[in-house]
């Protein structure tokens, strides 16, 4: 073992979690005594009567709903459902239902729905994500001067988006996804009652918990790995190794659907703190550009990625808890070979296109965190291994 001594580090998370059957019932007490609630949402939802309970629990005088929120938020989107709603000036809190795009979005509205014309940001109003990603102008989330508290109550188990500060937006014409991520963009409290994700479909359990995996073993290969930050991944994946097939396999069992909600948490607050990395990277141009569900286009790589990461664990970290690390990687990449995810993402997506998009895949923001080598060729080398059937 290296007798390198390990770089300084701080974990520093902000949101209180309530988890467990039956906990939207805190959802009550812990809502700002005062003042509107914006209740974000899908279609869905509505559709399925769940967002009328949600509304009796607010209360209906005080709700203000939107519930028209699609996969892959967009900033022309989000930015007209900041105008609708920034004129309602009594918003003192945001409650979010749904999945990523969901919370996302709402810790994206967080902010931009209290922007003023205070002059550090007046040339922000009144489209802001458009200036700030598209016309690139300065933006720092700090500079507004207190952002409403979001209540994220995620209805998948993968994202981990209820306790990440970061936000993934998207942009259809420029093909292009951005992120916001700052400290306050954190939600201020994630309700996590497993009951809400049983009604989720077969391949949304299975992209969903793909992306958590995806979440905890970015976490482990990643620059910015701490102690807490690999408790929480290896705690996430030895979860997630025996809950995942269990909820496959019985979509209806409450049991398996509160693991993997967990094991989805853990994996969300190790990438809270190192952030994700090369299996990201690669990701998202095939999202933007071919649709592909976020959770497959991140795990597709990751059989290849956790070998490679195996292979070299020994030299690494060869002591006890080095031991332990192998052993539960090793069962996620059984796992992930039993999935067979070349033949899933042959679903969306031809091989010599995936090849086209290796120029986009560098993205430094992500590309940058993975601690292994990584260079074009060995690029184009895993995403050929990974696409072998
Ligand atoms: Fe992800």
């Amino acid at each position: 073992m290296s007798d390198k001594i390990p770089k300084k580090w701080l974990h520093n998370h902000p949101v209180s979690i309530t988890s467990g059957n039956g906990s939207i019932d805190i959802l009550q007490d812990i809502l700002p005594p005062e003042g509107k609630i914006l209740l974000i949402t899908t279609p869905g939802f509505t559709r399925r009567g769940e967002t009328d309970n949600f509304i009796n629990i607010i209360g209906k005088q005080r709700t203000l709903l939107y519930d028209k929120i699609a996969p892959n938020p967009q900033i022309s989107d989000l930015d007209n459902i900041t105008q609708k709603f920034s004129v309602n000036s009594e918003i003192s809190g945001i409650v979010a239902l749904g999945g990523g795009s969901v919370i996302d979005s709402a810790k994206v509205l967080g902010v931009t729905l209290v922007l003023d014309d205070t002059t550090q940001i007046k040339e922000l109003i009144p489209y802001p994500l458009y200036n700030i990603f598209i016309k690139q102008r300065p933006f720092n989330p700090s500079q507004v001067k207190s952002k409403i508290p979001v209540i994220a109550i995620p209805t998948t188990s993968g994202t981990g988006a209820e306790v990440t500060p970061f936000a993934t937006i998207w942009d259809q014409n420029s093909k292009k996804k951005f992120s916001l991520s700052h400290f306050c963009i954190y939600p201020s409290h994630a309700i996590l009652d497993p009951a809400l994700t049983l009604p989720l479909p077969y391949n949304e359990t299975l992209y969903s918990g793909l992306d958590a995996i995806s979440h905890a073993l970015e976490s482990l290969w990643n620059i910015n790995r701490t102690p807490i930050t690999a408790a929480l991944a290896l705690q996430s994946l030895s979860i997630t190794v025996k809950a995942l097939p269990m909820v496959l396999e019985n979509p209806a069992k409450l049991y398996s659907r509160t693991l993997m909600q967990e094991a989805s948490l853990l994996a969300g607050m190790a990438i809270s703190q190192s952030r994700t990395a090369i299996a990201h990277a690669i990701s998202y141009p095939l999202t933007i550009h071919k649709g592909v569900p976020h959770g497959l286009a991140c795990s597709f790589t990751l059989p290849r990625l956790a070998r490679n990461y195996l292979s070299r664990l020994d030299k690494k970290h060869n002591n006890m808890s080095g031991c332990i690390e192998k052993k539960i990687i090793e069962g996620v990449f059984e796992l992930l070979q039993k999935i067979n995810l070349p033949k899933e993402i042959y679903r969306y997506i031809k091989d010599s296109d995936i090849l086209q998009y290796i120029p986009e895949m560098f993205h430094p923001e992500r590309a940058a965190n993975y601690s292994e080598d990584m260079d074009y060729n060995l690029l184009t080398q895993l995403l050929k291994q990974s696409l072998e059937i």
